[in-house]
Formats: C-alpha cells, structure tokens, sequence
C-alpha cells in the first residue's frame, strides 16, 4: 500500500469525524504489518477532555481487534492544514510503532516522518 493510498484512507476516515466543538475534522488511517488498514475519526465530547483524537481511534480499533504490529499511520485534516498528532498519540505510537512512520500532507504533498523524529523521548517502562 503507497502512502498516497493510505492518505486517502484517511481521507475517507474524517467523513465521520463529530467535531461539532472545534470543527477541525481530523482522519487517519494504520497499517499493520500483515496488510490490514484500520481507520479513525476524531470524536469529540461536550466534556472536551473526552475527545478522542482519530490516531487513537484507529490504533485502539486495530489493538482491539488484535493487532499491535503496526507500519505507519496517515493523518489527513479536513482542511488540508498538516495535522501533526498531538503527545498523547505518538506516546501511544511509541507503544506499538516505535520503529513506525508518520504519514501527513503539507501543501498538498505527502511527507514522512519517523516517530522517532517526532517523538525522539517517548516513555517507556
Ligand atoms: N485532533 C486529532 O484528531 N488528531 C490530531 O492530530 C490533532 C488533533 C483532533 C482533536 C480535536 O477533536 C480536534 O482535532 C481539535 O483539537
């Protein structure tokens, strides 16, 4: 799967986005090792530190259908902005992706970035 095809996974995936509060609408799309796509939206709440943010969506779909190898993660925001995930996803990234990739678009062109790059002092126990 190109990272062009994955983005428009992600692409997809915002059509279901509920961002009735920021109205920022945010998809992704993850690729396990053995070739499987799961994809996610952002779901926000009205107690805002609910909101579920669409990399967690997808990777907490995929961990728990069980799969926790993953290859790279798109993220496309509905307005084309360059949707960096927040510290709370590359820290969960860092759980099952440490080696993995992420995939966003800046002005209108894929461009990738190891988690490592983004996230070069994640937690672990
Ligand atoms: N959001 C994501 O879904 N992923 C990101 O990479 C950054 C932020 C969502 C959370 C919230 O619903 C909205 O974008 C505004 O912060």
């Amino acid at each position: 799967m190109s990272d062009k095809e994955l983005m428009m996974n992600a692409h997809k995936a915002y059509d279901n986005s509920y961002a009735p509060y920021s109205n920022y609408r945010v998809g992704a799309a993850l690729l396990c090792e053995d070739g499987t796509i799961f994809t996610g939206c952002n779901i926000e709440n009205a107690s805002y530190g609910a909101t579920n943010c669409a990399e967690r969506t997808a990777m907490f779909k995929a961990v728990s259908e069980g799969h926790r190898d993953f290859v790279k993660i798109a993220v496309e925001a509905h307005d084309g902005s360059t949707a960096f995930p927040c510290g709370i996803c590359l820290q969960v990234m860092n759980e099952f992706m440490p080696q993995g990739t992420v995939v966003l678009e800046k002005q209108s062109e894929i461009v990738c970035y190891k988690l490592s790059e983004l996230l070069p002092h994640g937690f672990t126990l």
